[in-house]
């Protein structure tokens, strides 16, 4: 398929229904912004995104807000301790992702003056706990730059696009799932906006089980529905 108008239809699906949703984390990019303010949204959107691995959006927001009232900059993290981390995020679950934003943070402000690095090759290689999906989201949303993501969602929405009945974890599959979201996201105007439609559409419409393919925008470019399509169509006609 071309990227162009795949592009196009998640971003106006982004626009028209999901554009905030009510998630604090959500701030158009400005290109107004210093590296000050730059780096404090990187900081913003590195918390909701390690809350939002293995947490739903309903969930995060309430505890995105109080991690926020609680330690506004990544100084405030970095001056805090594990004890305090763990009581603002209690019941959320998985405790060890409050442990690493501590010790990011704790990097950050030792090494690169409490500014998280402003891209996402620098991002990955230095601050403990940001993989290449974190990085790619935080750069994309928080600073504009052109760098895929490919999560759980993302994986299985492309997949299905590409008609790919791979091995999920191959090295192959992931490189072709990889080099797909880069093409996509490559020429986008706004890389942020397209990374989260891409997320968003993963886990709302192009889900495990259920996949709304009715209500899909990318249902014209999508390999695996315009097989299955094609093959229910065939095995009608022999019945
Ligand atoms: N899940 C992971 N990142 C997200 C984001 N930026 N918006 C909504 N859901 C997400």
């Amino acid at each position: 398929a071309h990227a162009a108008p795949l592009r196009e239809a998640l971003l106006e699906w982004y626009e028209g229904v999901h554009a905030s949703r009510g998630m604090p984390w959500r701030k158009p990019f400005e290109h107004s912004w210093d590296a000050e303010q730059k780096a404090q949204r990187a900081y913003e959107v590195w918390v909701s995104e390690i809350m939002l691995q293995q947490t739903q959006v309903a969930t995060v927001i309430p505890y995105y807000n109080k991690w926020m009232e609680k330690f506004p900059t990544i100084r405030d993290l970095a001056a805090s301790n594990i004890d305090a981390v763990n009581s603002i995020w209690k019941g959320l679950g998985y405790y060890s992702r409050a442990a690493r934003l501590l010790s990011g943070a704790q990097k950050a402000v030792q090494d690169f003056k409490g500014r998280l690095p402003d891209n996402a090759e620098a991002m990955e290689k230095t601050i403990p706990g940001i993989g290449r999906y974190s990085a790619g989201a935080i750069c994309s949303i928080a600073y504009n730059e052109r760098v895929p993501v490919l999560d759980g969602n993302v994986h299985r929405l492309l997949s299905r696009i590409l008609a790919l009945h791979a091995p999920p974890k191959a090295k192959q599959t992931l490189d072709v799932l990889w080099a797909g979201a880069a093409v996509l996201v490559k020429d986008a105007d706004r890389p942020g906006d397209l990374n989260q439609a891409l997320i968003e559409l993963g886990s709302t419409v192009c889900k495990v089980r259920d996949p709304s393919c009715d209500t899909c925008p990318l249902q014209r470019a999508c390999g695996a529905y315009a097989a299955a399509s094609k093959r229910l169509q065939h095995l009608r006609g022999n019945a």
